[in-house]
C-alpha cells in the first residue's frame, strides 16, 4: 500500500479526506484536532458535547467542509472523526484505521491524510496504517462490474513516527492482503503449482531469501508417502514448497526458526467425501500455508535477525479412481506407518511429512498453521486459534506473539492420556479417531509424532484463518510478532 510521512501542517490540504481521531472519553480537542473544528465551524465540538461523538474504538462521524471562499479550494472537502478508544491499545488503532478505510472506500476517496497529533508514535500510527490497508482490502479479481477504485494514497501527517515505521506497517498490509488473495483464490486458480510460483516470485523479490520447489519425483525419494497419498486422487501433483532465509547477521546463535503452513487447495474430503453444501468454503484450506509463506517473507523483507526454514505441503483432495481409500496404510517420511481410515483427514497427513522434513533440515523449533479441524471451530469460533505445543516456555512464547499482534491463540491440552485416540489395529498410527471426541486435541496428538525432539507449536486456524467464506490473513502478524520476540532474543 501507499503511505507517506508529512509534517504537521500539511494535513489541511486539499485532500477527499481527512481523519481525526478522539479519545473515549473525548478530552479537550488538543493538537490538530481544533484548526479542523474551526474549518467545520464548530460542528466537532459541538458533537461530542451531544455525545454523537464517543471515541469509541472504530467510531466514524463524517462531515462536508463548507465550501472555501475564492476559487481555489485548498481545505480537505471531507473530515472524519474516528474513535481510538482510550488510545492505549494498538487494536484499537488498528480500528480506527479498519474503519476510516471503509469510510475512504464508500466515498471514493484517493487521497487521505491521517491528522496525528505528537503523542501518536509508531505503535499507534504503524496500527493505523495497518487497518487502514487491511480495512480497504476487497476481492474483486473475478468482478467484471466492480467499480474502479484507484490505489488510495495514505498521509501521516504530523505525529511521532518515522517514514521507516510507516513502511513496515504497509510492509505488513501488503503481507496479510497477499495471504488473504491466495487463499480466497478459487482453487481452479489457486493450484499447488501456482501456490509455488507465487513462492518463487516472494523469493525473487526479497533479499537472502531462497526458494526451492520439491516435485513429486524427489517427494517419493525422500518417503513422503503421506504428502503424496494426499495428492493420489487428483490430476494435479503435490509439491513442497520451500522458502529458507540467511539474514547477514543473527541475533541468536544456533537457533533456526522452522514453519510449516497446510495448503491444501481444495478440500474435497477425497473418497470420504464432504457434504456438498458449503463446501466451495474448502478453497480456502490452504490458509496456513498462505500465512506461512507471507509471514516468512515479511521477516525476511524486514531483515529481521533470524535464520528460518519454511515448509509449504500443498495437494488437492480428491475422490477418483487412484485416490487413497479407508483403510489404506501409508508411510511418513520419518518411517511412520499410518492407516488412513477417514481420508478428509487429509491435513495431519501432508503436515506430517512437512514436518518431519523440517527435524532433517536444521530447524531448531517449530511452528505450523493448519486449517486442520471443524472441532477448533465448535471449540473456539473464528475468535482465538487453538494453540498446542510440546514445550511450555515455546507455547507461551507464541501465545504471547498472538496477544501482541491480535492473532489470539489460545492454550489447549496435549497429555499422554488422548494417546490411545490415534491408535490403529493395524498401522503404526491411525488418522481418524473412532470416538467422536476432542477432535482438535487428537488432531494436535497426531502432529506431534513428526516432529521428533523439537519444541514445537501447532496453531489450528480453522475458525480464524477463514471468516464467513474468506480469508483472513492470520497468523502473518503472529509469525511477525515472534520474528520480532525472537530477534530480541525475548
Ligand atoms: N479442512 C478441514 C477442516 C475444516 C473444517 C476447516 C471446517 C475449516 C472449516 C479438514 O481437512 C477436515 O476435513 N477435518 C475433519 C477431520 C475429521 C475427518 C477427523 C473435520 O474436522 O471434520
Ligand atoms: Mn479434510
Ligand atoms: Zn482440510
Amino acid at each position: 500500500m501507499n503511505v507517506t510521512a508529512a509534517p504537521a501542517p500539511t494535513a489541511f490540504a486539499s485532500v477527499d479526506l481527512l481523519v481525526l481521531t478522539v479519545v473515549d472519553p473525548p478530552r479537550p480537542l488538543t493538537g490538530p484536532a481544533p484548526r479542523a473544528d474551526r474549518l467545520l465551524e464548530g460542528v466537532i465540538s459541538r458533537a461530542i458535547g451531544d455525545e454523537e461523538i464517543t471515541g469509541k474504538s472504530g467510531e466514524v462521524t463524517l462531515f462536508h467542509t463548507p465550501p472555501s471562499p475564492g476559487s481555489a479550494d485548498t481545505s480537505p472537502r471531507r473530515v472524519a472523526v474516528v474513535g481510538v478508544g482510550d488510545g492505549s491499545d494498538h487494536l484499537d488503532w488498528r480500528a480506527a484505521g479498519e474503519a476510516a478505510a471503509k469510510a475512504a472506500g464508500k466515498l471514493k476517496a484517493e487521497t487521505v491524510t491521517l491528522a496525528a497529533a505528537p503523542s501518536h508514535g509508531p505503535v499507534e500510527l504503524g496500527a493505523f496504517v495497518d487497518g487502514f490497508g487491511t480495512g480497504a482490502y476487497r476481492f474483486v479479481k473475478f468482478k467484471s462490474d466492480a467499480d474502479e477504485r484507484p490505489e488510495v494514497q495514505l498521509t501521516i501527517a504530523g505525529g511521532a513516527a518515522a517514514p521507516a515505521d510507516l513502511e513496515h506497517a504497509a510492509l505488513t498490509v501488503d503481507a496479510v492482503n497477499r495471504a488473504r488473495d491466495l487463499a480466497n483464490s478459487p482453487a481452479n486458480h489457486m493450484t499447488p503449482l501456482d501456490l509455488a510460483d507465487h513462492a518463487m516470485s516472494l523469493a525473487a523479490d526479497i533479499d537472502g531469501l531462497e526458494c526451492e520447489i520439491l516435485e513429486e519425483p524427489e517427494l517419493e525419494k525422500l518417503g513422503a508417502g503421506a504428502l503424496l497419498s494426499v495428492a493420489r486422487g487428483s490430476e494435479l501433483p503435490a509439491r513442497m514448497i520451500v522458502l529458507r532465509y540467511e539474514p547477514s547477521t543473527v541475533a541468536r546463535e544456533g537457533e533456526m526458526l522452522g514453519i510449516v503452513g497446510k495448503a491444501v487447495t481444495f478440500d474435497t474430503g477425497g473418497i470420504s467425501i464432504k457434504p456438498s453444501g458449503g463446501m466451495e468454503e474448502m478453497k480456502l484450506d490452504m490458509a496456513g500455508g498462505a500465512a506461512a509463506l507471507e509471514g516468512a517473507a515479511l521477516i525476511a523483507r524486514l531483515g529481521l535477525p533470524i535464520r528460518m526454514v519454511c515448509a509449504v505441503p500443498s495437494a488437492e483432495n480428491m475422490p477418483s479412481g487412484t485416490a487413497t481409500k479407508p483403510g489404506d496404510v501409508v508411510t511418513a517420511m520419518n518411517g511412520k506407518t499410518i492407516e488412513v481410515i477417514n481420508t478428509d483427514a487429509e491435513g495431519r497427513l501432508i503436515m506430517a511429512d512437512a514436518l518431519a522434513w523440517l527435524t532433517t533440515q536444521g530447524a531448531t523449533r517449530l511452528i505450523n498453521f493448519a486449517t486442520l479441524t471443524g472441532a477448533i471451530v465448535v471449540a473456539l469460533g473464528e475468535v482465538y486459534a487453538g494453540l498446542f505445543g510440546s514445550d511450555d516456555e515455546w507455547l507461551e512464547d507464541v501465545r504471547r506473539a498472538g496477544d501482541a499482534s491480535g492473532d489470539l491463540s489460545w492454550p489447549m491440552p496435549l497429555h499422554e492420556r488422548y494417546r490411545p485416540l490415534i491408535e490403529s489395529g493395524v498401522a503404526d498410527l491411525a488418522n481418524a479417531a473412532k470416538k467422536r471426541q476432542a477432535g482438535a486435541v487428537y488432531a494436535g496428538m497426531f502432529l506431534k509424532e513428526f516432529t521428533g525432539e523439537l519444541p514445537w507449536c501447532h496453531v489450528d486456524i480453522a475458525g480464524t484463518g477463514m471468516i464467513d467464506g474468506k480469508g483472513t490473513g492470520f497468523g502473518v502478524r503472529l509469525l511477525l510478532a515472534l520474528g520480532q520476540q525472537l530477534s530480541l532474543g525475548k
